[in-house]
């Protein structure tokens, strides 16, 4: 084993990067045998250095994270920052100065991963980000290695626990979306202004890593359609349940079935009580692929928190450091295939759409006939009438979002459609 250490720089030192110096404190020798050499942290850099961080030398923390990569003598940079600016910079300088970089950053990796790869395969450094998507869950190196050889159709995810929660709660308990929120809140699970978690950004964020790495395509973060789940009712849990279904904010990653495109998209939807992902409850995450070969794959576990985020970051630390000292770097960016990314027009799936209608004779067929007109083929109709108002439930065969669209503007226009109460994807079928 070689005993001269590699030096590792811990940008950030909160949730996340608490643990990984903890880790890499606590499970030294088990890191050095697994590496081959030692590794040493070289520095910590933060906003606030008067915090008191238990298990951390004060003398290796600094508020100047931009001296730190640049030392010279740093091996790998971990960055555990978060957000666009100022991580972006200090990992491109990083690559200057010759280190490689973890990084837990989804929004970053989303907005700008073709330039950071492009840094690092120009630097010959590394540039790995397991903890980016679902936490702890190994998925990124399965989809880049281990599947390297299959052909991924489909990504279908659970990758936001916050959501995934407050799904759960209203699901299991009957509560009205702000009640679960504010339990979700009150327990930790959400953040005071829950805005990325409940609109979907930090999903779409990873269905864009997911989706660019599954199809060897660049998918940006604008490519991802992306609808919220704060206007999901009890009343369409009520729904889902007659249909055996439950409702789970999904990223969907597909190839088109002609193979000669990709979408990627975020939002509720039902998904049968007999597909894996429907039993996955709380604040975990999962993420369901589907390839030529394996057929069907299901990766589970913890999402985020500190420890199980760490977790992902050591696994890509000694990787990384393990190419280090073999002189080599590990797989890059790989977006050779360029498929064009389709919107959300292009997407063929099934319905569930919740209608008041005026309960009298005739509401059935003239509804019944739009959906013909507009090619969109009806699998169920269910109606319940009281006082002269109806609610009528059309479940779908599958259709195009952009006939669905049409469908539904033109039942607005009907005189006996009140409104339209929800419309909700079918998914995992
Ligand atoms: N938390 C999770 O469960 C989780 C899961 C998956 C991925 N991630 C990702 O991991 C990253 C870190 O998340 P986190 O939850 O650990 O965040 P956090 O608790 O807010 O910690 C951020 C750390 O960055 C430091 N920092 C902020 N601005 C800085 C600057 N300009 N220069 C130097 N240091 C600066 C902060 O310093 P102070 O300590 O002085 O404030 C703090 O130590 C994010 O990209 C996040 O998306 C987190």
């Amino acid at each position: 084993m070689r005993t001269r250490p590699l030096k590792v720089a811990l940008l950030g030192c909160g949730v996340v990067g608490t643990e990984v110096a903890r880790i890499m404190t606590t499970h030294a020798d088990d890191l050095a045998a697994r590496i081959g050499a030692p590794v040493e942290l070289a520095g910590v850099a933060v906003r606030r250095p008067g915090k008191v961080r238990d298990g951390i030398d004060p003398r290796l923390v600094t508020t100047d994270a931009t001296a730190l990569v640049k030392r010279g003598d740093i091996d790998v940079v971990v960055e555990v920052i978060g957000g666009i600016e100022p991580a972006r910079t200090l990992i491109t300088t990083a690559f200057e100065h010759g280190a490689s970089v973890v990084s837990a950053n989804k929004a970053l990796l989303a907005q700008d991963g073709a330039a950071l790869h492009a840094a690092a395969e120009q630097s010959n450094n590394d540039l790995y980000y397991e903890a980016a998507v679902a936490g702890a869950i190994p998925l990124i190196r399965p989809l880049r290695e281990s599947l390297a050889g299959d052909k991924v159709n489909r990504v279908l995810g659970i990758v936001n626990g916050t959501t995934n929660f407050i799904l759960d709660k209203m699901d299991s308990t009957g509560a009205g979306y702000q009640e679960a929120l504010d339990e979700a809140t009150a327990l930790g699970y959400a953040e005071a202004d829950p805005t990325a978690d409940v609109e979907g950004f930090d999903a779409a964020a990873k269905a864009a890593i997911l989706a660019g790495i599954a199809f060897h395509t660049r998918v940006r973060l604008d490519d991802v359609h992306r609808e919220g789940m704060t206007e999901v009712t009890a009343a369409d849990f009520a729904s889902a349940r007659e249909m055996g279904c439950t409702i789970k904010l999904l990223a969907i990653c597909e190839r088109a079935a002609d193979g000669a495109s990709v979408t990627a998209r975020v939002h509720p939807a039902m998904i049968p009580l007999t597909h894996p992902l429907a039993s996955v409850r709380g604040a975990y995450n999962a993420v369901f692929v589907e390839s030529d070969a394996s057929g069907q794959l299901m990766f589970y576990g913890p999402g985020a928190g500190g420890a199980p985020t760490a977790s992902a970051v050591l696994g890509d630390l000694v990787a990384v450091c393990r190419n280090r000292l073999n002189g080599a770097t590990g797989p890059g960016e790989s977006a050779y295939a360029a498929l064009p990314v389709s919107g959300m027009g292009e997407v063929v799936t099934r319905y569930h759409i919740s209608l008041d209608v005026a309960d009298k004779p005739g509401v059935l067929a003239q509804v019944a006939t739009v959906f013909a007109e507009h090619g969109v083929s009806i699998d169920t109709v269910r109606q319940q009438g009281k006082d002269g108002e109806a609610s009528l439930v059309v479940v779908t065969h599958r259709a195009s979002d952009a006939a669905l669209g049409g469908t539904v503007e033109a039942l607005r226009k009907l005189d006996t459609v009140r409104g339209v109460a929800s419309i909700m994807r079918v998914e995992g079928e």
